[in-house]
């Protein structure tokens, strides 16, 4: 069990997205005694903490990503006792618990952005926020040319006049982290949930919180997600150096407390060794590796990702996050099955092209196979246990992520990625919860990929999983060493500790060295050989 101070450093954590992971009364919309229910799977599994999307009183216009009260649950699912009841029950079981914090922006029914609403122009109310009068000699034009994430202006104008900026949707207005009074909130926030002994924070979109002074203007659009140029100086929204005396204060008031309370970035930022800063000694704990999950399935550009991560992590003295998952992006089960090299998909619609999904799935094995056998922590997304696809033919007057309307209908979003999860094939709504309510809803495959179908079935994704999180921590994987012994066109083999991790990328089967005694494989070996798009865990 991870209990020492820096249990971190070599954790596998699981994405809890509270909506869609069970419901316990049948509304159809998970909740918080769904996920205590829950918690002997996530135990039984093999994982170390759970991380929990957003459960705050929230309108939900982003899927409780637009917080309006930082201190309580919004009733939709449950409330603070049953908060404190999963908390600690989590702990009971061995589990550490982190929260998300949404710090970049509020939700506009925040009574903060209520109060700036009905204050006067140059109040102290909107001054916690980010507000500027146009341009133009009428003041109608935005203040400055930026788009927000989910498509269209970045400025939405008061009926006084006023824009305020939201990097975000319209009901997402960014606060403004140069008022100390902002700092101070977030400080007694952060508090609130230590003293109920939360283990720690997600941190949504680290990289946003301070933006250029003087609003330079920056014309190409924010791709959802999207982090640095490859190339070039940040944007003026992301990245900025005034970011990092933020997490060093929280970094502070988190030593305070024991148990080893810890920080994760969620910050689109590369290359590498610009990510690494936000992990500072000082900053944060971890930091996902982006620039991993959107690497193509070609072993030359994954070493090289890897080399650069564990590179310019180990210069400040952190480990690396792998993540392959997670609420914003396509499922990798789905991403693999498509050609190799296709570019970032922003949500799959019926009518796109369909992935080939047995391929995608025998890739996504193979892929997560080689994640958790590299050195470092990693973050699993709810549902990649079961081998669970992309929703990819979800009707669209289904769709509730603003991206989708925001971006005049070009960009699907990202609800395939979050489908309520099926726990039993036979059940209404999967066993999603006691009726047959799902608030998007489940395809007719799901019934072949429910919990109930495969613990026990040797073979099955939930089977290798749990084995693959079993063997990882008696071998220390998480703790180890990488050392390669191949990387080509074909495929990548390194050795972490007395483990040798084996991927073949190629068309080929791939001989082991030999003498290697295999202890894991992500499909049956032929004839002792490693098929195409395998991974094989051995030892020599
Ligand atoms: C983060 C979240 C995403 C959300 C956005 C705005 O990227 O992961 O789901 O929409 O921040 O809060």
């Amino acid at each position: 069990m991870p209990r020492t101070e820096h249990w971190w450093r070599d954790a596998v954590i699981y994405q809890v997205y509270p909506r869609s992971f069970a419901d316990s009364d049948g509304d159809g919309m998970g909740d918080l005694p769904g996920i205590t229910g829950r918690l002997p799977y996530l135990r039984e599994l093999g994982i170390d903490a759970v991380w929990l999307s957003p459960f705050y009183p929230s309108p939900q216009h982003d899927a409780g990503y637009d917080v309006a009260d930082y201190r309580g649950v919004d009733p939709r699912f449950g409330d603070l006792g049953d908060a404190d009841k999963l908390i600690t029950e989590a702990h009971h079981l061995g589990l550490k618990l982190i929260v998300d914090l949404v710090p970049n922006h509020t939700s506009s029914e925040h009574e903060w952005f209520r109060a700036a609403v009905s204050a006067p122009k140059g109040s102290p109310e909107r001054a916690r926020y980010i507000f500027h009068d146009g341009k133009g000699p009428d003041g109608s034009e935005p203040p400055n040319s930026w788009q927000s994430v989910f498509g269209g202006s970045a400025w939405e104008r008061l009926p006084d006049g006023q824009w305020y900026l939201h990097l975000f949707d319209v009901t997402q207005p960014d606060l403004n982290w140069d008022n100390p009074e902002v700092r101070a909130e977030f400080v007694d926030i952060l508090r609130f949930w230590l003293d109920r002994g939360v283990d720690g924070f997600r941190v949504d979109v680290a990289h946003g919180l301070i933006k250029d002074k003087d609003l330079t203007d920056w014309t190409s659009t924010s791709q959802i997600l999207g982090g640095l140029e490859p190339a070039g100086p940040p944007p003026p929204m992301w990245d900025q150096e005034g970011v990092h005396e933020i997490y060093q204060q929280w970094r502070s008031v988190l030593d305070e407390y024991d148990g080893g309370r810890i920080l994760v970035a969620e910050a689109w930022v590369q290359p590498a060794s610009r990510l690494a800063r936000y992990v500072r000694p000082d900053e944060m704990h971890q930091a996902f590796n982006f620039p991993y999950l959107d690497a193509p399935w070609t072993p030359p550009r994954l070493a090289e990702i890897i080399d650069e991560s564990l590179a310019a992590n180990d210069a400040v003295g952190a480990t690396t996050t792998w993540v392959l998952s997670n609420h914003d992006v396509v499922r990798h089960a789905t991403r693999l099955g498509y050609p190799v090299g296709q570019a970032r998909m922003h949500g799959i619609g019926a009518e796109d092209p369909q992935p080939d999904t047995a391929l995608g799935l025998r890739r996504a094995r193979a892929a997560t196979l080689l994640m958790l056998g590299l050195p470092g922590s990693a973050y699993l997304y709810q549902g990649e246990e079961l081998g669970l696809p992309e929703h990819t033919t979800m009707p669209d007057e289904f769709r509730e992520d603003p991206a989708w309307e925001r971006s005049g209908h070009t960009e699907r979003g990202r609800d395939g990625c979050r489908v309520p999860l099926p726990w039993e094939a036979d059940a209404p709504s999967y066993g999603f919860g006691p009726s047959d309510r799902s608030w998007l809803p489940q395809p007719p495959v799901w019934a072949e990929y429910a919990a109930d179908r495969q613990q026990g079935v040797p073979g099955s994704t939930w089977e290798l999983y749990r084995a693959a999180l079993a063997t990882r921590r008696s071998h220390h994987l998480g703790g180890g060493t990488l050392v390669w012994e191949r990387k080509d066109e074909n495929a990548l083999m390194f050795r972490n500790g007395d483990v040798l991790v084996l991927t073949n990328f190629g068309v080929e089967a791939v001989e082991l060295p030999a003498g290697a005694t295999v202890l894991l494989s992500s499909e049956p070996l032929d004839d002792g050989r490693v098929p195409a798009d395998v991974t094989v865990w051995a030892m020599l």
